[in-house]
Order: structure tokens, then C-alpha cells, then sequence
């Protein structure tokens, strides 16, 4: 354990806390932060499939802050597969998110860091159709396998997946990556809050938001109310999201 968030970054906690509040009930579905660190360029790794370690040490911490005040802390498939992390929080007191991975094919070994470190039954969620065998081998290190309704393209659908975590009375989700799940969220509507670290370092790799089709600069999604702070060498952004 080493440390907590300071100054100002202290007030993004403390608001997305009460944003979070009793948003459930008024909303039907938990409160949705998005948050992830990326290069000067906006990019979350050099390519796809691969980690890096982009932030810095302070930046880090707030990361791990942000997971102590989360219900649900959340990844796609392909960020498991590349980075295996651990989903936990490490850096500073505090409880772990329950962990949820988006998986429509149940690709996700049983053998991932996330079935053994966290203590709180990680979830996969999946559409149906996938074997009982992989099923059976995910409930037995620990894992809870949702099925919800896909959406058009044969994924998880986030509408689906947020009413079942609303109904299970969950009231907050950080949404930690990758680049395909961010870009979903976004276009989807359904992030409610951004606290971005922007690293000073250009990687020219994985894009953390591709396609979003906006054209017209009047529509683009924007943070609202933003702030920002320095910590170290990164710039930490962070508002309300449209
Ligand atoms: N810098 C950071 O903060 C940070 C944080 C996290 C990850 N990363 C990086 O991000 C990269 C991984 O990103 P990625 O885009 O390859 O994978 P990803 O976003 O982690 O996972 C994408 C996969 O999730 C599954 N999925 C199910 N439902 C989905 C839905 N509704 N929307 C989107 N995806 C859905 C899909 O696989 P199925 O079709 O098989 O279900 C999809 O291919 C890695 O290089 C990792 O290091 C960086």
C-alpha cells in the first residue's frame, strides 16, 4: 500500500460518488465511469494485443483509487487476453470491484489472473450458444457466466448487460478498456463520467476510440464541466460525459 489521491483529484472522487448516488433508482442502471490512460496521440497500447505500462506512478494510484469506489470494474475479452490484469486494488485501501468481462465466445482461460486474485466472483458475460463444458470449467475457478442478449453484431449488448446489473442492484461501474469496449460505451451512450490520463509520450498504436460516426462537430461527444489536474509528468482530465 503506498499512497492516495491528493488536491483536486480528491474532488473527482468525491463527485463521481455523488453523482453515482441514487442515480440507480433514477436511471434504472448503474452509473457508468469511463475511465483508461493513453499517449499524447490517444492511443492505449503500441499495438493490439500487447500491454503498456503508459501511466506514471502517481497516475496509477488514482487508477486504484478509482476501482475502490467502484461496484463493477469492467474489461473486454481482448484486454484479458493481452494483458492479464489482475483487476484489483493494490495501491491503496480499499475494497476490489467485482469483476466483469465482456466475452460473447467464452474465449477467457480458466487459468486468468482474474479467477484467482480478486475475492469477489469475477462475472463473464456472454450471449447464448456457447459450450456448457466452458461454462462449467469458468464456475468452477470461481466465475459467475452471465448470458444476456447479443446485439447486432453478435456482442454482449450494453443495454441488455446494464439492465441486469441495475437489477442486481449494482450502482457503479468503472470501464477500464480496451479500445473496442471504450468505443462501445461511447457509442452507446452509456459512459457517464471520463477521468482520462494523458501521458506526454506519442506511440502512434492501438487507438483507444476508433469509429464513432460523428460528423458533424455540433454532435461530437464532450466532456462537460471539465477539470484537470497534473499528477507527475501526466495530465489527468476528467467530467461529465453527454
Ligand atoms: N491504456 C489503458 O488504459 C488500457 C486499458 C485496457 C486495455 N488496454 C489495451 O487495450 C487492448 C485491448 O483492446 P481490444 O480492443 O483489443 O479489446 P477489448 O476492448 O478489451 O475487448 C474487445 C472484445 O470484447 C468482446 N465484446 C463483447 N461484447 C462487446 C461489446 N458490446 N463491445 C465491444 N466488445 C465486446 C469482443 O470479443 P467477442 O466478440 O469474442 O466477445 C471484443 O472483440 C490491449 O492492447 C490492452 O493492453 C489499455
Amino acid at each position: 500500500m503506498c499512497g492516495s489521491a491528493s488536491g483536486r483529484v480528491m474532488e473527482v472522487i468525491e463527485s463521481l460518488v455523488e453523482k453515482a448516488d441514487g442515480f440507480l433508482q433514477r436511471v434504472g442502471r448503474p452509473f457508468v465511469t469511463l475511465s483508461y490512460a493513453q499517449s499524447l496521440d490517444g492511443c492505449i497500447s503500441a499495438r493490439a494485443g500487447e500491454p503498456l505500462a503508459i501511466s506514471g506512478s502517481e497516475s496509477l494510484i488514482l487508477t486504484h483509487q478509482l476501482r475502490a469506489h467502484h461496484e463493477v470494474i469492467l474489461v473486454g475479452i481482448g484486454t484479458i487476453l493481452s494483458d492479464d490484469p489482475r483487476l484489483t486494488v493494490r495501491l491503496v485501501e480499499g475494497k476490489n470491484p467485482r469483476p466483469v468481462i465482456l466475452d460473447s465466445r467464452l474465449r477467457v482461460p480458466a487459468t486468468a489472473r482474474v479467477f484467482s486474485q480478486n475475492g469477489r466472483s469475477p462475472m463473464v458475460v456472454t450471449r447464448n450458444g456457447n459450450s456448457q463444458e466452458r461454462c462449467r470449467a469458468l464456475v468452477e475457478v470461481g466465475a459467475t457466466v452471465l448470458t444476456v442478449d447479443p446485439n447486432s453484431r453478435g456482442q454482449v449488448s450494453l443495454h441488455s448487460l446494464l439492465d441486469r446489473l441495475g437489477q442486481m442492484g449494482v450502482k457503479s461501474v468503472m470501464v477500464e478498456g480496451g479500445s473496442r469496449v471504450i468505443t462501445s460505451f461511447l457509442l452507446a451512450r452509456l459512459a457517464d463520467y471520463a477521468v482520462l490520463t494523458v501521458s506526454p509520450v506519442f506511440v502512434g498504436g492501438l487507438r483507444a476510440v476508433s469509429d464513432l460516426n460523428q460528423s458533424d462537430p455540433k454532435c461530437f461527444l464532450r466532456i462537460k464541466n471539465p477539470g484537470h489536474q497534473w499528477l507527475g509528468d501526466d495530465l489527468i482530465l476528467w467530467g461529465d460525459l453527454a
